[in-house]
């Protein structure tokens, strides 16, 4: 069961002065995903990168570009980070005046489509969507910013969530505060991928701090 949980790298937390390399060691140490957070600045409190960035990163890895999308408005731009490169965009449920159609934009764009939630957000806004999403991104953490505090109360709503998917195709990922303390809880609870940032790059040794995860959840 837990052989099949992703690890998905958040480069948030990487050195941005070498950020190819960056990106090329997590894939050399066997990350799944290659987790880029798009931030806007209005939608959160914080700045990062755009297409041409992202679209920078392909010469580095061939792994999957989990996109998310932490902007206000993202319809108008989903097309540019398909171009950019992006395998799953993932749009937040809180940003989207119409999260039907941004979600079917991005499956006519040929993408998997990711519907994000903040702590706040009940999993109730999924109900109707749930036969257009590809993956589930559950925020652990307001977000913004990495090295935040895992908020616990998250694990219920990722137990209904998984309840909601039953046997569909969707991925289940959380995001924010997930480390070697906290992993086991939220594979129990159901998520099959996690999203790490600081707990990845906090050491030099990224085969190492990626195996201390999934040793974590595994036990
Ligand atoms: C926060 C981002 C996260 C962040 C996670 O808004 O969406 O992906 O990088 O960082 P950690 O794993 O350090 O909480
Ligand atoms: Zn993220």
């Amino acid at each position: 069961m837990t052989d099949n949980v992703k690890i998905a790298p958040s480069i948030l937390s990487a050195d941005f002065s070498r950020i190819g390399e960056e990106v090329k060691a997590i894939d050399d140490a066997g990350c799944d995903y290659i987790h880029i957070d798009v931030m806007d600045g209005h939608f959160v409190p914080n700045l990062t990168f755009g297409p041409p960035v992202i679209k920078s990163f392909r010469r580095w890895t061939d792994k999957p570009f989990d996109v998310h999308l932490m902007i206000d408005p993202a319809q108008p731009f989903l097309e540019e980070y398909a171009d950019a490169g992006a395998d799953i965009i993932t749009v937040h449920a809180e940003a989207d005046k119409h999260l039907d159609r941004s979600l079917q934009v991005i499956k006519g764009l040929g993408k998997k489509a990711g519907v994000s939630l903040n702590p706040h957000t009940p999993e109730s806004v999924l109900a109707y969507v749930m036969d257009k999403v590809d993956l589930i991104l559950v925020m652990s953490v307001n977000p913004g910013f990495g090295g935040q505090s895992f908020i616990e109360s998250q694990l219920d709503k990722i137990s209904r969530i998984r309840a909601m998917i039953g046997d569909r195709p969707i991925e289940l990922e959380v995001d924010g505060g997930v480390n070697s303390a906290t992993a086991k809880a939220v594979v129990d609870a159901g998520a099959d991928v996690l999203v790490a940032g600081s707990a990845v790059f906090k050491g030099d040794d990224y085969v190492a701090t990626i195996q201390a995860i999934r040793d974590a959840y595994s036990a």
